[in-house]
């Protein structure tokens, strides 16, 4: 379960994102960077995390046109710690072969679907869609298999039906994961439990306040672990 659980390192300096690491320990073999510390660190988290040995996923969310993509994925290519990075499936085909085609093939490319901070409310009144999110989101990661992906970041609550019609080696990675239906969501809106997102078909799970503002994160960090154990 370790290598299924991905801690987001959302933090303004490289040094509390150290700090982090250090109190984690072996119990966390997987790290998330995304545009917060990328920026703030001016890329340089990524060495720290490689000489750790622990792996990247690199949660940029590219989306721009496809050659500018194209660049931006060889970067994440040439760079052996980054085991995994994404872009956005709305950047739509062409954009995500541009991915596809540069990425190292020991490297996992997905496409964010419907970001788990928008719930049907939003999807409606921004994309003019009477779609529910999880068809929205469904119907994104079906273009994005087209397209040649390895899978989608997406909520797990629609993690099941994406593997259904995807196939079960479409790898689904999951934020908005909370230890229970009551915990603090923050600006989540399509949360589950980790047993339940487990349970729901999420490959990968990707925590981030839960474990990095809970007073012990390692012990929240193993709690984490455990529930995703559980039958
Ligand atoms: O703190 P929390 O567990 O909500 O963090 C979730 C992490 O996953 C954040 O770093 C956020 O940027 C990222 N993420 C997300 N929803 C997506 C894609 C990425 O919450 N669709």
């Amino acid at each position: 379960m370790k290598e299924r659980l991905i801690v987001a390192l959302d933090f303004d300096t490289q040094e509390k994102a150290e700090q982090m690491i250090e109190k984690l320990g072996d119990s966390v073999i997987f790290y998330k960077v995304g545009l917060e510390l990328f920026l703030n660190s001016a890329g340089s988290i990524l060495k720290t995390l490689s000489s750790l040995n622990k792996k990247v996923f690199l949660d940029l969310k590219f989306h721009d046109i496809p050659n500018t993509v194209a660049a931006a994925s060889r970067f994440a290519a040439k760079d052996k710690s980054i085991s995994m990075f994404n872009v956005h499936s709305s950047g739509c085909s062409e954009m995500i072969k541009q991915a596809v085609k540069a990425k190292r093939p020991d490297q996992t490319l997905i496409a964010v679907t419907a970001l788990t901070s928008l719930d049907d409310d939003d999807i409606k009144e921004y994309f003019h869609t009477s779609l529910k999110t999880s068809e929205f989101a469904l119907n994104l990661a079906k273009e994005t298999k087209k397209a040649g992906a390895d899978g989608v970041v997406c909520s797990a609550l629609e993690a099941s039906i994406i593997k259904g019609s995807c196939g079960s080696d479409f790898i689904t990675v999951c934020p908005g994961i909370r230890f229970t239906e009551t915990s603090d969501m923050g600006d989540q809106k399509r949360v589950l439990t980790p047993n339940e997102a487990i349970q729901n078909g999420a490959d990968y799970l990707v925590v981030g306040r839960p474990i990095t503002e809970a007073k012990n994160p390692k012990e929240a960090a193993e709690m984490m672990l455990k529930e995703m154990m559980k039958d």
